[in-house]
């Protein structure tokens, strides 16, 4: 079983960081096999919406798409992954554009038909279910008027990853928000390391029930 994680922080040194390979450690724990893509490092271009991946050739698994960069190779190896970790940090109240723009150019792994609009289906078996567990950091984390820093800095960027794995019919097991990264003490820290490392377990387990 392969497991990816991918970081969508600037900082490969810092904290968040620290939380995805805690994760990925977990599930390596378990016997799956892992391997992480730091986006700040990778050649990922923006979507330019020219339609020749989603609209050509959609018999290819992964659609012919003219930006010369790295993410083909990326989603090779993401199709042929069983689970994903994702980790971005809040920016603005959202994901960060980094982890955005990563997220647009997987348009090429979704067709349609010619002239046809509307939510487009994953060139991949109907029955292949993947799972994927997601980690987002903010500064936030006192309550504002009753809602929590998670709530309100942390839903938004969960439901934008799991509104586009929602396309790819790949499920979310565990979403942690860690709040007060700049101040965030060693005790806490290594506390939320703690429930990383059993997310990635719990990643690993969930799959393999999928998969028995
Ligand atoms: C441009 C920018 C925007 C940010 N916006 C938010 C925000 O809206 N809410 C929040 O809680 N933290 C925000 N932060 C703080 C980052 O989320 C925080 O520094 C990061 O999660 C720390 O992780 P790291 O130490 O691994 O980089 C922002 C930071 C930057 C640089």
């Amino acid at each position: 079983m392969k497991i990816l994680g991918f970081f969508g922080g600037p900082r490969v040194e810092g904290k968040l960081s620290r939380l995805l390979q805690r994760a990925l450690e977990g599930a390596e724990s378990k016997g799956a096999e892992i391997k992480r893509f730091d986006l700040i490092n990778l050649n990922i271009q923006y979507c330019r919406n020219c339609g020749n991946c989603v609209f050509n050739d959609s018999d290819l698994p992964l659609g012919n798409c003219p930006i010369n960069d790295d993410v083909h190779s990326i989603l090779e190896e993401y199709l042929a992954a069983d689970g994903h970790i994702y980790a971005s940090p809040v920016y603005d109240v959202f994901i960060s554009a980094l982890m955005k723009t990563f997220l647009e150019r997987k348009m090429m792994l979704l067709y349609k038909p010619k002239d046809a609009y509307g939510i487009p289906a994953p060139r991949r078996p109907q029955n292949f279910k993947k799972k994927a567990s997601l980690i987002v950091t903010g500064n936030a984390f006192e309550e504002y008027d009753g809602i929590t820093a998670r709530e309100i800095m942390g839903d938004p960027c969960f439901e934008a990853l799991e509104n586009t794995l929602m396309l790819e019919q790949i499920d979310t097991v565990d979403k942690l928000y860690v709040g007060g990264m700049e101040r965030i003490t060693e005790e806490i820290l290594a506390q939320n390391l703690d429930e990383a490392y059993r997310m990635g377990i719990r990643l690993k387990e969930e799959i393999e029930k999928v998969l028995e």
